[in-house]
């Protein structure tokens, strides 16, 4: 338990100040990560697509992973659905599940072999968060630090 929080402080307060260790503490114990703001959203955003560092690594993790070859480059969908309705409905567990496991069968690969996106999934989740939210208004995010 003890080292249970402690990991999730560890995460949250990396996760604040967006450094890599932040990135290693999250592969450790994804589930762990809670939301990092006080509005209890996993992103920040500020102009609709200003975002803070977690979010923009969920950004550069999306374009990375390449996702968009099949739910488009705004995220409402090609081949796959579109993921700014399908995080409407989806729990973040069935997320992180959905691409550890993928849905091979139809069409959705899996993810777990790929550290790329198994480190930074909570990342990932929270700009599709974001653009599924209506927050985030652009799909190509800037950093907000770069202000
Ligand atoms: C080769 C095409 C392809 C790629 C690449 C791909 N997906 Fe998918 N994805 C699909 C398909 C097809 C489905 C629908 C599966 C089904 O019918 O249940 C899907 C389903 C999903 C779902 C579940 C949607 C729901 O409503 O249940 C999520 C979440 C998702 N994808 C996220 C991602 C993310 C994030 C990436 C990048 C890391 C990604 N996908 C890459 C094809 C793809």
């Amino acid at each position: 338990m003890f080292r249970n929080s402690l990991l999730s402080s560890l995460v949250i307060a990396c996760a604040l100040t967006g450094s890599a260790v932040a990135i290693a503490q999250d592969a450790a114990a994804p589930a762990a990560a809670a939301p990092v703001n006080a509005d209890g959203k996993p992103y920040k955003v500020v102009d609709g697509f200003k975002v803070d560092d977690y979010t923009m690594t969920g950004f550069r993790t999306w374009r990375q992973a390449a996702c968009d070859r099949c739910h488009g480059a705004n995220q409402e969908g090609m081949v796959g659905p579109s993921l700014v309705e399908s995080l409407k409905v989806l729990s973040k567990d069935e997320f992180i599940t959905t691409l550890t496991n993928g849905r091979p069968e139809k069409g959705m690969p899996q993810w777990k072999e790929n550290p790329t996106v198994m480190n930074n999934i909570n990342q990932l989740y929270a700009y599709l968060k974001g653009r599924s939210d209506g927050a985030i208004t652009k799909s190509k995010v800037v950093p907000l630090s770069a202000e």
